[in-house]
């Protein structure tokens, strides 16, 4: 694993930190290059051009650690819009082609005071109501190892009503090979992680993580779920190909993933190669804490972020 990412996520944590970089005028250029705009007016053009280069799109709204139940609900009516507007978008290729939001249950309220998960699996339920009326698909995100097992509950219990929900799981936990043999029946995105967790919890080294995701990854390849393959890894991508090839899963039946703004070129032929390919693409005012996560998984976005400010 980077070594600097554990200071990145630290510092990152610190108010000051997050006053200096929020009014440094240079960020907006590196913001740019991972969030598709503040409002959906931006986003919308964003995500007609990657449906249009055969790309499919999950959208998150950007928002985590709500303590104010006001903002929790602006966070939900902001989510019914967008359905109605990716429902819109529905359909240009296929039936599997179904636009999609991300979404994170700290956004919907799971860190409030009083009632948080209910509040939050209640939200979660409004939200998949819409989507299912829309043909839209719902995934729910993972934050912190300390909200994994509330998230997971919540998501059984919407899953029972909507089955298609889909959650993420983090290679880096321990508990994760676990987590994908109870659910690899349903839809489960597979990620390495990207929060800064102790190692009583969580594989450090990246070498023991890329393992972790391979042993997670064959469990879901061989489940009668959905893998969803979240990496940008060369060596993860052709993993999933092999293995897809080897339990006779055609490009229907799992999809690559990354997020917007990386590795594009691959994106592109990942896409073009008839492959199931969608992209993560955030937009929102609260891009913070995904900035200094994309910022802390890798050195040379630091380097160039510190050069821009210097530069300036
Ligand atoms: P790795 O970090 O080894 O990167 C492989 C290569 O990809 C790098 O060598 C580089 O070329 C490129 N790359 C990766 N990150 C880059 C960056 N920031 N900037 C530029 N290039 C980069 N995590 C989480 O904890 N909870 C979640 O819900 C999600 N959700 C999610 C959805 C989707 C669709 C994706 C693709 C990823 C997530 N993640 C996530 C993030 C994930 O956990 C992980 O931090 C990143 O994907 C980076 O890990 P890779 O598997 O790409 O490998």
């Amino acid at each position: 694993m980077n070594p600097l990412r554990p200071v990145i996520l630290a510092a990152s944590a610190s108010p000051r930190m997050k006053r200096i970089v929020t009014a440094t005028p240079v960020t907006a250029e590196i913001v740019r290059r991972f969030v598709a705009g503040e409002g959906r007016d931006e986003l919308i053009p964003v995500v007609r051009e990657l449906l249009a280069s055969r790309r499919l799109v999950s959208v998150d709204f950007l928002g985590e650690n709500t303590t104010d139940r006001a903002q929790a609900d602006v966070t939900v009516a902001e989510y019914l819009s967008l359905i109605n507007d990716l429902a819109a978008m529905n359909g240009f290729r296929d039936a599997t082609a179904r636009t999609e939001v991300s979404v994170k249950l700290s956004a919907l309220g799971q860190a409030l005071p009083v009632d948080g998960p209910a509040i939050a699996t209640e939200n979660l339920r409004i939200l998949c109501t819409k989507a299912a009326q829309a043909g839209v698909w719902v995934t729910v995100d993972a934050e912190d190892h300390t909200t994994t097992e509330a998230t997971l509950t919540a998501v059984r219990e919407v899953r029972a009503e909507f089955p298609w929900l889909g959650v993420v799981l983090q290679a880096y936990l321990h508990r994760t090979e676990a987590d994908c043999r109870e659910l690899s029946g349903s839809r489960i995105r597979l990620c390495k992680g990207a929060y800064r967790e102790p190692h009583t919890v969580a594989y450090q080294r990246s070498a023991e993580v890329t393992d972790s995701y391979l042993r997670c990854l064959e469990i879901l390849m061989c489940g009668a779920g959905y893998p969803m393959v979240a990496t940008h890894d060369p060596v993860l991508i052709l993993a999933a190909e092999q293995l897809a090839a080897e339990t006779g899963r055609g490009p229907d039946r799992f999809e690559h993933q990354m997020l917007f703004g990386i590795r594009d070129p691959e994106q592109l032929r990942l896409a073009a190669a008839g492959n199931a390919m969608r992209v993560y693409v955030p937009y929102g005012s609260q891009w913070y804490g995904y900035l200094t996560r994309r910022l802390a998984e890798r050195p040379a976005n630091l380097t160039f972020f510190l050069r821009a400010l210097v530069s300036k």
